[in-house]
């Protein structure tokens, strides 16, 4: 079966966590599409080389996951020739057989606009501020800077900008728990599951 979950939204919304959970549930792989561009931010050099040559000893390396990493990749997500090399990887994950889940900014409007289920996950940007804070730690204004400013390198992009699918489903965790955005997604994914 090929089956694709596309969630996209902003940063800290709790996508991963969704993510991870579908893939979970339904035996799906998982690409946390966002590790590809903190990679390329975090190599250093010219970041177009970084893609073309990005291997799997570049996503294990430590610190991907700190504020800083993810600045640096949204700054190396605007340049067009980063976002290409990285297409065919992504498409390829996500159309091989067995079904796939995808998180990122825009796996379902340029990676994979046939995606069977399309999920935007989003949440006010002090909630989501609140959050990263929480895993970070720091000064929490310092954080929601942060955010906000990843938000508008993001959304205002002219290659691939984060935004909803016309037909994505909007989830909003700023008063949802975890539990009840996980159930809402595994929901959607049951309603197109094929039958039989
Ligand atoms: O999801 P994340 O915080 O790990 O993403 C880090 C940055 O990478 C994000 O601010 C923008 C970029 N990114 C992107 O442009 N497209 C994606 N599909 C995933 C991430």
């Amino acid at each position: 079966m090929i089956f694709t979950v596309a969630i996209d939204g902003p940063a800290a919304a709790g996508k991963g966590t969704i993510a991870r959970a579908v893939a979970a549930r339904f035996g799906f792989r998982h690409l946390d599409t966002g590790l590809l561009y903190r990679a390329v931010g975090m190599k250093g050099g010219d970041p177009v080389a970084a893609a073309r040559s990005l291997g799997p000893a570049d996503l294990e390396r430590d610190g991907l996951r700190t504020l800083e990493a993810g600045q640096a990749a949204s700054r190396v997500a605007v340049i067009p020739e980063v976002r290409a090399a990285l297409v065919d990887f992504q498409r390829r994950f996500a159309r091989a057989e067995g079904g796939a889940v995808l998180d990122g900014r825009d796996i379902g409007t340029v990676i994979c606009p046939e995606a069977e289920v399309k999920l935007y996950v989003t949440a006010s940007p002090e909630v989501r501020a609140h959050r990263r804070w929480l895993e970070v730690g720091g000064e929490e204004a310092r954080v929601l800077a942060e955010v906000r400013e990843r938000d508008a390198r993001d959304m205002g992009r002219a290659d691939a900008p984060l935004r909803a699918a016309d037909d994505a489903l909007v989830i909003d965790t700023s008063e949802l728990g975890i539990d009840e955005a996980v159930a809402t997604a595994i929901a959607a994914v049951t309603g197109r599951l094929p039958r039989g």
